[in-house]
């Protein structure tokens, strides 16, 4: 025992992969017949394997293997403990378990096929035997599970101590990110009263250009070069819309409009944006560390920016009071300013906007602020996604001030529907409401060149 404590501490220090551990076969010689495994015996064979290689395995030098050598490796002790155990598993079902080991050893198990796939944009693990991923726009039943709760809190405790925070009763749920960027939300019992459950939006290392967007009929060329017309002339913008409506993505499209002389601040819970410029200052939140201490906040980042002399301030999404500030920042200098709210119409918007000053508690009259979100914010863009799993832009208002103490607003685009094609595609146009907008002078004294036809109805429908 002693001495095979002893061989293991020193190949821990070496480079050795595999520890020396005598694997016992049993005598037999004869080889058993190929045999098909069902999907519970799968998950107790990979559990058992699993916790057989940790055992073998110099976890300290696993990231200094190359992976093709480890994968080799692995496979050469998977196949040793598999003869052990007198399996013979048909050849498919062997290299799938190889490699969902490899994924269990040094990535997040299950997860990892899903994060490799490119068409999967959200993953969402409801529980271990449940996992939805959202593919094109539409949700469906993966057939990927974890064996029990412990192993997907296994894996949860994976993600969110590699970026040094902890979830256990006393602090249930936790945001994190992966390596890639990723964004991940955990929750654990008491609060997810099912057992654990994840919800990772997946890091697109490419993301949607406008050119996409508009090849993706989430909007169309007009709507592009009024929007690159508004962007240019610096027009504060706020972008709404519903959970996963594409806000980030429209947000992160729309700025690289912004003139690349510019310096630009973005500010963010979870740094999602990838500005193409240059000249960008990118400031992300802190969460409290584990005695309750340290947080910064948004707030607290978008007060810091205004002495960072920036030319235009992006808050990747306003949830709280830094609202407040933004409005204040948008109203002094710093035009062209953009950010996202979460609000399923474009007045709902502005009442959301409303309600984050107000629960600042500063006692405003609801004019006062009212009147401030007019002069702050000029155009409301709508995004929502559509029934067919579609996201699109479904209108581009602009705010033209008050009315005693309403804030006024007019559409300048609006996607009308037309009903649904036979396989449930949504059938519409995006089209000019026919209203020259107010902001147009604007434009044309930024020396923005805009072409009014585009606003004529029947003009410009594509
Ligand atoms: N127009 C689009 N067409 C197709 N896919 C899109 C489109 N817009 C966004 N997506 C994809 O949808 C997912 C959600 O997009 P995004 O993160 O921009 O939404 P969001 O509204 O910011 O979400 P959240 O409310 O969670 O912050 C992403 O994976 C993104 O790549
Ligand atoms: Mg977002």
């Amino acid at each position: 025992m002693f001495n095979e404590y002893k061989s293991r501490r020193a190949a821990s220090k070496s480079n050795v992969l595999v520890l020396e551990r005598p694997i016992e076969v049993p005598k037999s010689k004869a080889t058993p017949e190929p045999v098909d495994v069902d999907l519970q015996a799968h998950l107790e064979l990979k559990s058992r394997l699993h916790s057989e290689l940790l055992d073998r395995l110099n976890l300290s030098v696993i990231d200094k293997v190359e992976r093709s050598e480890l994968k080799r490796q692995i496979a050469a002790l998977v196949t040793g403990l598999i003869e052990a155990e007198r399996l013979h598993l048909r050849s498919e079902a062997f290299t799938a378990l190889v490699d969902e080991l490899i994924h269990e050893v040094m990535g997040l198990g299950p997860l990892e096929p899903l994060l490799e796939d490119p068409t999967i944009n959200d993953i969402l693990v409801n529980s271990y035997d449940q996992v939805y991923v959202e593919r094109f726009g539409l949700l469906e039943q993966s057939s990927v599970r974890f064996r029990d709760e412990r192993h997907l809190l296994r894996i949860i405790d994976k993600i969110v101590s590699r970026v040094g925070r902890r979830i256990d009763e006393s602090q249930p749920w936790v945001d994190a990110r992966l390596e890639d960027g990723s964004r991940v939300n955990a929750i654990i019992r008491p609060c997810s009263v099912d057992g654990p459950a994840l919800s990772i939006r997946k890091f697109s290392r490419n993301p949607l250009t406008i050119d996409k967007l508009v090849q993706r009929d989430s909007l169309n060329d007009q709507a592009a070069k009024l929007l690159a017309a508004l962007v240019e002339a610096r027009l504060n913008i706020l972008i709404s819309g519903g959970t996963g409506s594409g806000k980030t993505t429209m947000l992160n499209a729309v700025s690289s409009y912004i003139d690349g002389k510019q310096r630009i601040v973005t500010i963010e819970d979870a740094a999602e944006l990838q500005l193409q410029q240059s000249h960008v200052v990118r400031l992300e939140t802190r969460p409290p560390n584990s005695e309750g201490q340290g947080v910064i906040t948004q707030r607290d980042l978008v007060r810091n920016a205004l002495r960072m002399r920036p030319d235009r301030i992006i808050v990747g999404e306003v949830r709280g009071s830094e609202c407040f500030d933004m409005l204040q920042a948008m109203n002094t200098g710093h035009d062209g300013s953009m950010t996202t709210v979460h609000a399923n119409s474009a007045r709902d918007a502005l009442s959301r906007v409303e309600q984050m000053v107000t629960m600042l508690g500063a006692d405003l009259p609801v004019r006062t602020i009212r009147s401030q979100i007019a002069s702050a914010i000029q155009i409301v863009l709508q995004l929502s996604r559509l029934s067919d799993g579609t996201r699109r832009v479904v209108s581009i208002s602009e705010i033209t001030g008050m009315e005693d103490d309403t804030i006024t607003m007019q559409d300048i685009f609006v996607f009308k529907r037309r009903g649904k094609s036979e396989n449930g595609d949504v059938l519409g146009e995006f089209l000019p409401t026919g209203i020259r907008p107010k902001c147009f002078d604007q434009l044309v004294a930024a020396g923005v060149d805009v072409d009014t036809n585009m606003f004529i109805h029947g003009a410009t429908a594509s």
